[in-house]
């Protein structure tokens, strides 16, 4: 069985998935961590030194990868993960996966995101919390139509990281 979470940046995707393979026992995975391990160069490093569609191609890699390790794995996905290379569809339709869609308002994303805002190569370029407001809020409302088909949806906010594994 895989759980995998899906969600934007900063919405929680690593933290909570480490707190759920936990509580159920099963082993985790972070997309962006085993690619990052797998290429010997970061997020960052890669958009730099390359380009987004050269990411773009090999997270599709590394995310037929992890579905076919054989065992049961809580994924977390990187923000644009679903939305790119029918990824959607090949979590859907692989089988004995269960797809959750971590939803953050977008002003809990704002504050959160605009304190790392460095280690985003998306957002790098914006110099203040009003632009990455509308930044978010436009990328959301194109990205949600890929969220929104998830198995399930949970709301993010004003809740724990204990609730939220267990929710
Ligand atoms: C991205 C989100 C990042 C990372 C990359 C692109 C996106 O992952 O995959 O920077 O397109 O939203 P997190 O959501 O884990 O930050």
């Amino acid at each position: 069985m895989k759980v995998v979470l899906m969600g934007y940046m900063g919405s929680g995707k690593s933290v909570i998935g480490r707190k759920l393979a936990n509580t159920i026992a099963y082993k985790y995975a972070d997309l962006d961590e085993y690619i990052e391990k797998g290429e010997g160069q970061n997020i960052v490093e890669i958009f730099t030194n390359h380009s987004e569609i050269y990411f773009r191609k090999i997270e599709n890699a590394y995310l037929k990868k992890l579905l076919d390790t054989d065992g049961n794995f809580v994924i977390s996905l990187g923000g644009g993960t679903p939305c790119y290379s029918n990824n959607i569809n090949l979590i859907k339709d692989a089988s004995n996966t269960s797809l959750i869609y971590l939803e953050t308002s977008i002003d809990t994303l704002t504050n959160r995101l605009f304190s790392e805002i460095n280690r985003r190569p998306l957002i790098s370029h914006l110099t203040n919390k009003i632009a990455l407001n509308d930044f978010i809020r436009k990328h959301l409302f194109e990205r949600s139509y890929y969220y929104n088909q998830a198995d399930y949806k949970i709301s993010t906010d004003h809740k724990s990281i204990k609730m939220l594994a267990e929710e």
